[in-house]
């Protein structure tokens, strides 16, 4: 991923008003040359997070070349050594064998060569047949940001944690040609092999307002060729970054190398759109003739489709993780606090807890879900079954730690007759709006009801989570998911971002039940609601709910009774950092 300061493309008029008087998006692209090699001088630990991935200082953003080798789940990122705001890009690099532990090593990919010089930006790992991990990345060589690509391979293929990092004399590996806009060309997938033996990758593009996923071929690794028609692309979506294209298994549980094209099996690409800074993905089918990726005729493709995480989550990666036979994904969540507080507070950006992707088994999206071994963290616990929550009622999930914790709850009701109706009017892809109209406090009939986080004792600061349902037509509901981060903090800066973030849920109400799972760990609360089927993970600064002033609530503000069939809360461990 790049940042650039002018990147708005003609997007519709009502979408470009939105973005800006929501979110303020404009600012999150500035590069801030005076702040961008201050070195922290401290490090405030006040909103760090407990068990999310953070080095120790300074500004970090996209994860890179996420792998398995030889027993080692390997994690690179963009870092900026110098200071905590974006700049300086290097690929720092972690390891850990369960992915929750890690152990930082020395930056992998730094600018040291013509190829270089001016930033290693994005890319991702692919092992070769033999056992033969090779990175490919984004190169910068002006100072207008021209854009190459790169590969990168261990120079001790017996040292288990390939620390040293090689970057041969033959790169770069591919330039734009006269067709490819070069400033616009960057972040390499993971290779897949075709059937005519040859490795294909693709690569994030644009031409105008067009987005694009260049498709290259390769014999060898080595000499790569442009397919003349791209993978995909799609008009009016802006610039393409990160792109990912991976295959999910129709069924089952066993996921698939990234080589895998053909089977029981459909294909999922992703984009992360530089325009609204969300990852957005579709379903469908790879075309192994043409070589192209066909959406499935029912999936909106761009900025009012599917999103993985509808809240604060971007530049994601995923990789295939052949020692339990699953795809993993990593994300970035930046923060939401101004610029000038990153720069005080000496560190910016979090990896999200690395989440596991399958096909829903309604083959219409996804499903994700916080990989197993997070759940070794887990300390003290609460249980609860059966409790009522009647209209108005908030009740404290006492004794665990709220401020860092991981909640599971599944919420039932007698009747869908009180769900509210769906008004037509409603904007169907906007559910950030709506959440925005109905909050928490909104009274309704069937919700809001569901957790309050990172909340003060007497709530004048707290996220709550929560779902809210309405009747849409006969016996159609609209399910609508919100991490409401509007009341999460009494600071009241200009720049401070606390969008009311939120999402539809694609959830069958016939058995009346729906569960949330929330990680809350003082700056970030990551949520899961209908077990993945919704993510949202909003970035959050309390000043009074933090640390053990945090609490944690579950609330019903609609008329319909909601019992709790079971929560399960408990304290999270912090995890080793080794090298800190
Ligand atoms: C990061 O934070 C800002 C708010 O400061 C937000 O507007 C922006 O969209 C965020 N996301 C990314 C991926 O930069
Ligand atoms: C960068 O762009 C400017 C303006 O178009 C041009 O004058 C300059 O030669 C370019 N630099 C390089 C290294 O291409
Ligand atoms: C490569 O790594 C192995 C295992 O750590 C080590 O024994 C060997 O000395 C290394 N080789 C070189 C050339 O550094
Ligand atoms: C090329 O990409 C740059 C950077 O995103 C953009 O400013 C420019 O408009 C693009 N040009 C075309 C023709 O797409
Ligand atoms: C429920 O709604 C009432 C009335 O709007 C409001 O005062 C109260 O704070 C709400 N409760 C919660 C837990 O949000």
């Amino acid at each position: 991923m790049g940042f650039e300061k002018s990147f708005l493309p003609a997007l519709p008029f009502f979408f470009l008003c939105s973005l800006l008087l929501n979110n303020g998006v404009e600012a999150s692209h500035k590069v801030y040359v005076h702040l961008q090699s201050i070195s922290a001088e401290t490090v405030k630990d006040l909103h760090r997070t407990g068990y999310h991935f953070q080095p120790t200082k300074h500004w970090i953003n996209d994860p890179n070349g996420p792998m398995y080798f030889n027993g080692v789940y390997h994690l690179f990122y963009q870092y900026n050594p110098k200071g905590a705001v974006w700049g300086n890009i290097v690929w720092a690099h972690s390891v850990s064998k369960d992915l929750i532990n890690w152990e930082r090593l020395e930056p992998a990919i730094f600018p040291s060569k013509p190829f270089d010089k001016y930033g290693c930006w994005s890319g991702s790992a692919t092992v070769l047949p033999g056992n033969k991990p090779v990175i490919l990345y984004s190169g910068i060589i002006d100072e207008n940001k021209t854009q190459v690509q790169n590969y990168a391979v261990p120079e001790n293929i017996s040292d288990p944690y390939l620390v040293k990092w090689n970057k041969p004399d033959n790169n770069p590996l591919i330039v734009a040609d006269k067709h490819v806009n070069k400033t616009a060309f960057r972040d390499p997938t993971t290779a897949w092999l075709g059937k005519d033996g040859q490795w294909r990758i693709t690569i994030g593009s644009r031409k105008k307002e067009k987005g694009i996923s260049l498709l290259y071929k390769s014999k060898d690794f080595m000499k790569w060729t442009k397919v003349k028609k791209p993978l995909h692309s799609v008009q009016g979506t802006g610039n393409w970054e990160c792109p990912d294209f991976f295959p999910v298994s129709k069924h089952g549980t066993k996921e698939l190398d990234t080589s895998v094209i053909e089977g029981d099996i459909k294909h999922v690409m992703k984009i992360s759109l530089d325009a609204t800074r969300y990852d957005y993905y579709t379903l469908g089918t790879y075309d192994t003739e043409k070589d192209r990726y066909i959406p499935d005729k029912d999936m909106v493709d761009g900025w009012k489709g599917l999103r993985y995480d509808y809240g604060n989550f971007y530049a994601s990666k995923s990789f295939f993780d052949p020692a339990k036979n699953r795809r993993i994904l990593w994300g970035w969540a930046n923060e939401s606090d101004p610029v000038d507080d990153d720069a005080r507070k000496g560190w910016a950006g979090i990896q999200l807890i690395p989440r596991t992707i399958v096909l829903d088994p309604n083959g219409k999206q996804l499903l994700q879900w916080p990989v197993e071994e997070l759940e070794t963290l887990r300390g003290k616990k609460v249980e609860w079954s059966d409790k009522k929550l009647e209209k108005n009622d908030r009740i404290q999930i006492e004794g665990i730690s709220a401020a860092q914790a991981d909640v599971e709850v599944t919420f039932t009701f007698k009747s869908l007759d009180k769900a509210e109706p769906f008004d037509p009017s409603w904007d169907r892809y906007d559910a950030e709006k709506l959440c925005g109209q109905k909050g928490s406090t909104v009274q309704g009939g069937l919700g809001p009801f569901g957790l309050l986080t990172l909340a003060s004792e007497n709530l004048e600061e707290y996220t709550p989570v929560f779902f809210r349902i309405f009747q849409d037509k006969e016996d159609k509901y609209v399910v609508l998911m919100c991490s409401d981060a509007s009341k999460s903090s009494l600071e009241d800066k200009e720049n401070m971002y606390k969008p009311s973030f939120a999402g539809f849920v694609d959830v069958d109400l016939t058995d009346k039940k729906l569960s949330l799972r929330s990680l809350i760990d003082h700056s970030v609360v990551e949520s899961f609601g209908a077990k993945g089927k919704t993510c949202i993970t909003s970035r959050v600064y309390p000043t009074i709910a933090k640390y053990t002033h945090a609490h944690l609530y579950a609330f019903n503000n609609g008329t319909e009774t909601i019992e709790i069939e079971s929560l399960n809360a408990w304290s999270m461990k912090n995890p080793q950092l080794m090298n800190q």
